[in-house]
């Protein structure tokens, strides 16, 4: 637990959010991977106070539910209050603090649901001054070059803080105040819950201003202060979708600049996106155009991209992706996938592996060195090791009913253009044909063709298609540009041997 531990955590997101214009409550919105509730969460969970509070309005049901798996995947209890109708920020702490023992001491912080790019660090900051300097109540303000919509920090004689004037109740001398209130506060417990029972609602907007404490604790003789930050990015609300973007861009920004420090090749930060929860480890090389989403892993040396996206994806040590989109994937070390290849969810590559251009596979664990290289469809399969699938092969999974699986063993070579017509099975070292329909079990070290004999009718073209150029060309390669296509004489078919058709089907690159 860290040092400054504050005793609760109230976090506001009872508000409305309107200026999204949305059907999606405004703190579910989401950047870097996780809502913006989530971001606030995460922040104040790490500070580890005893008690972590929600307040709730807007949105109730929903809210709460995206609250519980937030709980779950910060592994935390976190309290719901709801705040009745009663409108303000003050009501809203106060709400809070019904959820909390009656006598709670020590320090309570109270931050915002919609301010993302809060750290814990800055809110251990404002709890370390506000403890050493003995304050009632420590308010987290900034220097901003526009601030209407802000309440003003409006200071003493003296530079100390003296009250919060908002942007409505506000004369012309306050609204030229460019220091705001970020509504990021450190209270004393009992200087809160106490002075909230005289705070009135009696302004402008008739609601209830936590704001409104520090002028009640300071007539009362406590000590209130003011801490700055520089950082203003991180006392920023994202009340439209265009501040979405901009604190999304900003957050990027960092997340990218943090794995760069740490020991990550990162060759266009500009056009890399890496969510919040991405774990990358030293020396990996990101190149132009990578998006990494949710729970991505990525093991040392590998490279990805250019133009990448990956969701909720492992990677191996030193393996290449490139031109390639994939969700819960796992990629093994040393594998090659790409470029343009489409990993469904449940695609598992082994090491050394290889997934080539144009092909796309879903729930398929494919074996340590087994290539799939051209144009192939591989669906609910299971394939061994050392196997290679020939080109242009469709693991044919779906029956108009159900999905079916194909399971392929080791060092097995299919032809190109094989389809496997699931539910089958090939056995080890087997081989296919090209062209081949494997409707049934092929036994290890078999041959599976399904031979439709090969038949050519000699002068076709030009007898069914007098005048094209495909008959003129035949007429050409024949020495008989003059001749007359019917007297032609049709020769009997020559089929070869197929037996050696898989030589030519296993190729690859
Ligand atoms: C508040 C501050 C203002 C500060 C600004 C910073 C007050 C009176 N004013 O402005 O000094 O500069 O934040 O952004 O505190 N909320 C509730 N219940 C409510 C009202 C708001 O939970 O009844 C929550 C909102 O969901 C939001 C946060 O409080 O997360 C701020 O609400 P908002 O209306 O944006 O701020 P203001 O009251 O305008
Ligand atoms: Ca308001």
């Amino acid at each position: 637990m860290p040092q400054h531990s504050p005793a609760a955590v109230i976090v506001l997101a009872a508000g409305a959010g309107t200026r999204m214009k949305s059907a999606t409550p405004k703190v579910m919105h989401p950047i870097a991977g996780r809502s913006l509730l989530h971001h606030a969460i995460s922040a104040a969970a790490g500070t580890g106070p005893e008690h972590l509070v929600v307040v709730l309005r807007h949105a109730r049901e929903q809210v709460a539910e995206h609250l519980e798996s937030i709980s779950g995947s910060i592994d935390r209890s976190v309290l719901v209050a709801d705040q009745d109708d009663v409108p303000g920020t003050g009501r809203a702490a106060e709400c809070a603090l019904t959820q909390l023992p009656e006598d709670i001491g020590g320090t309570v912080v109270v931050t915002y649901g919609d301010v993302p790019l809060l750290t814990t660090d800055t809110l251990l900051a404002l709890v370390e001054h506000h403890e050493s300097h003995t304050n009632a109540v420590t308010v987290l303000s900034a220097n901003v070059a526009n601030p209407t919509g802000y309440g003003r920090i409006v200071r003493d004689a003296q530079g100390g803080l003296e009250r919060i004037v908002e942007e409505k109740d506000a004369d012309d001398a306050v609204k030229r105040l460019t220091e705001i209130n970020s509504g990021i506060y450190a209270f004393d417990a009992r200087v809160l819950r106490s002075a909230l029972a005289e705070v009135s609602t009696d302004n402008a907007q008739g609601e209830k201003y936590l704001t409104d404490v520090i002028g009640i604790a300071r007539g009362a003789g406590s000590r209130v202060a003011a801490l700055t930050t520089d950082d203003v990015w991180q006392v920023e609300g994202a009340n439209d979708r265009v501040q979405l973007a901009q604190l999304g861009r900003e957050l990027n920004r960092r997340i990218v600049e943090a794995h760069m420090r740490a020991g990550v090749t990162v060759v266009d930060p500009e056009t890399t996106w890496i969510d919040a929860d991405v774990v990358i480890a030293p020396d990996v090389t990101i190149l132009p155009g990578v998006q990494l989403h949710g729970a991505c892993d990525i093991a040392a040396d590998a490279v990805i991209g250019p133009d990448s996206t990956l969701s909720d994806t492992e990677v191996g040590a030193g393996a290449t992706i490139s031109r390639t989109h994939g969700s819960l994937s796992v990629i093994g070390a040393g594998a090659t996938v790409g470029p343009f290849a489409y990993l469904r969810p449940g695609t598992e590559l082994g090491a050394q592996a290889k997934i080539g251009t144009f092909v796309e596979t879903k729930n398929a664990q494919i074996g340590d060195g087994t290539k799939v290289p051209h144009l192939t469809y591989v669906g609910d399969a299971t394939i061994g090791e050392q196997s290679n699938i020939g080109a242009s092969s469709v693991f044919v999974n779906y029956d108009g009913v159900n999905k079916n699986r194909t399971t392929i063993g080791s060092y097995v070579k299919t032809g190109s253009d094989t389809m496997f017509i699931a539910p089958v099975t090939v056995g080890d070292g087997a081989y296919s044909g090209a062209g081949t329909v494997i409707r049934e079990d092929v036994p290890a070290g078999a041959l599976a063709i399904t031979e439709g004999r090969q038949r050519n009718i000699e002068g076709w073209v030009e007898a069914k298609r007098p005048g094209t150029p495909a008959a003129r060309a035949a007429q050409m390669a024949a020495g008989t540009a003059d001749a007359d296509p019917a007297t032609d004489s049709a020769g009997p078919n020559r089929p070869g041997s197929s037996t050696d058709e898989a030589d030519s089907a296993e190729k690859e690159s």
